[in-house]
């Protein structure tokens, strides 16, 4: 189905993922796909047009209405940038409600797809090496501990100025969690041949060289 190695990182929330795949893209020279901000774009527009986050057929047909472009660091809607509106908590547990819905999870499928380009492509997300990339080359599974993964997140939200209350970020991950493992539609699970990485005592740059030594190993064989 793809035609430049992809390598796939999927994991839970807050497990750094997102830092560590765009860095391994960096040092590759590959594109990077978030496919996270594309749910949470999902729910904040859901959001702003009024339509419940459970309702299913609402939330796809108002996703197919949209316009998605990543721009450098820019996340833009309808050309509008919403990088900061969409990293919110609440708009984070939205995200994990709209990405229940199977048909909402089929219209961004091809999206997902265009992402695979020359010379080849880091995807981020839940399923990227189960379902959007079953055929990449490397599949890594990032985890930590929910604590570790809590204060992470709380520390993050702290850098960013935007409240923050650890207690409150331990339950919504928690619950994240149980709601991204338990859906019917691509369930956050590990890949039969994915790698698992535990992050609870691995830094970034570690996990980052990790990550480049084996793609250079399967390049070498
Ligand atoms: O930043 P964080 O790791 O908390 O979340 P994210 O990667 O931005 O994803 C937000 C939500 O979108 C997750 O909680 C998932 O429910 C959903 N998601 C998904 O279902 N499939 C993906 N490939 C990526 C995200």
């Amino acid at each position: 189905m793809t035609n430049f190695p992809v390598i796939a990182v999927d994991g839970p929330s807050a497990s750094g993922k997102g830092t560590v795949a765009q860095l391994v893209a960096t040092k590759l020279g590959f594109h990077y796909l978030d496919s996270g901000a594309l749910y949470r774009i999902v729910a904040y527009a859901a959001k702003q047009n009024n339509i419940a986050w459970d309702n299913a057929l609402a939330v796809t047909e108002c996703a197919k209405t949209l316009n998605i472009e990543f721009v450098n660091e820019q996340v833009l809607l309808n050309n509008l940038d919403v990088s900061s509106e969409i990293r919110t908590e609440a708009i984070g547990k939205g995200a994990s409600q709209v990405a229940v819905h199977a048909p909402l999870r089929a219209t961004l499928v091809d999206l997902q797809h265009k992402f695979c380009k020359a010379p080849g492509l880091v995807a981020d997300g839940r399923d990227m090496g189960t379902v959007i990339f079953p055929d990449a080359v490397l599949k890594i599974f990032l985890t930590a501990s929910t604590e570790t993964r809590a204060q992470r997140r709380y520390q993050q939200l702290l850098a960013k100025n935007q409240p923050a209350n650890y207690e409150n970020i331990l339950q919504d991950l928690t619950e994240r969690d149980a709601r991204d493992k338990g859906r019917a539609s691509a369930p956050l699970t590990m890949a039969d041949e994915a790698t698992l990485l535990e992050t609870d005592n691995l830094g970034v740059s570690e996990a980052v060289d990790y990550i480049l030594q084996k793609y250079q190993v399967l390049l070498n064989t």
